[in-house]
């Protein structure tokens, strides 16, 4: 069964105009509003409130909520299944897995970056892709200008909540030249269109 997801209790404050919360990007909606929000999510989908389908051939999503400030997707990431190595655009994100694993590659411009980086990632300095791996419960957020790619690395299927604010829009794609990131291509989201 699929349960409409409540109105996030934050909408309503930041609806009335408090601009201080407006340091993440172009949306009231901050980064740990979509990190407390894809927890909540995550929560209600272990609980069975939100049917989730594996598909072996193409990465299943499903659009849970949706409103002039952010989308809410449901995920499922069979085996090996991928994203490219992208933006979000305009929009900042978070997401929570739920349940699997899933691997994060993410562009850091260097040492001025890495206090953000966990051991793990801390094993390579200067430019370049640190990896993590994001097990159930865990998560990432996405600032502006996150470059990442996030993929199932296991042979069990991994499910994931994200949460883009304002709705994705706009994704640019990327890859790696001799340690330079080079933009490839960038595409606009048709609303409602799955994320990545
Ligand atoms: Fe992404």
């Amino acid at each position: 069964m699929t349960a409409v997801l409540p109105a996030p209790s934050f909408l309503p404050r930041t609806l009335h105009g408090d601009r201080r919360r407006w340091h993440d990007g172009p949306t009231p909606v901050s980064l740990a509003d979509l990190t407390s929000l894809t927890r909540q999510v995550a929560a209600e989908v272990v609980a069975g409130h939100h049917a989730v389908q594996i598909d072996a051939a193409n990465r299943w999503s499903r659009r849970l909520h949706a409103d002039p400030h952010l989308d809410v997707w449901l995920i499922s990431w069979a085996t090996e299944q991928a994203a490219e190595l992208h933006d979000h655009g305009g929009s900042i994100g978070a997401l929570t897995v739920v349940s699997g694993e899933l691997t994060e590659w993410r562009w850091s411009a260097g040492q001025a970056d890495d206090h953000l980086a966990t051991a793990e990632e801390i094993a390579s300095r200067g430019p370049g892709l640190r990896r993590r791996v994001l097990t159930a419960g865990s998560g990432a957020a996405f600032p502006l200008g996150h470059v990442h790619d996030v993929s199932n690395r296991r042979t069990e299927a991994a499910v994931s909540v994200h949460a883009y604010s304002p709705p994705l829009s706009a994704m640019s794609y990327y890859g790696v030249e001799r340690g330079t990131l080079t933009r490839t291509r960038s595409e606009l989201v048709e609303p409602g269109a799955s994320p990545e």
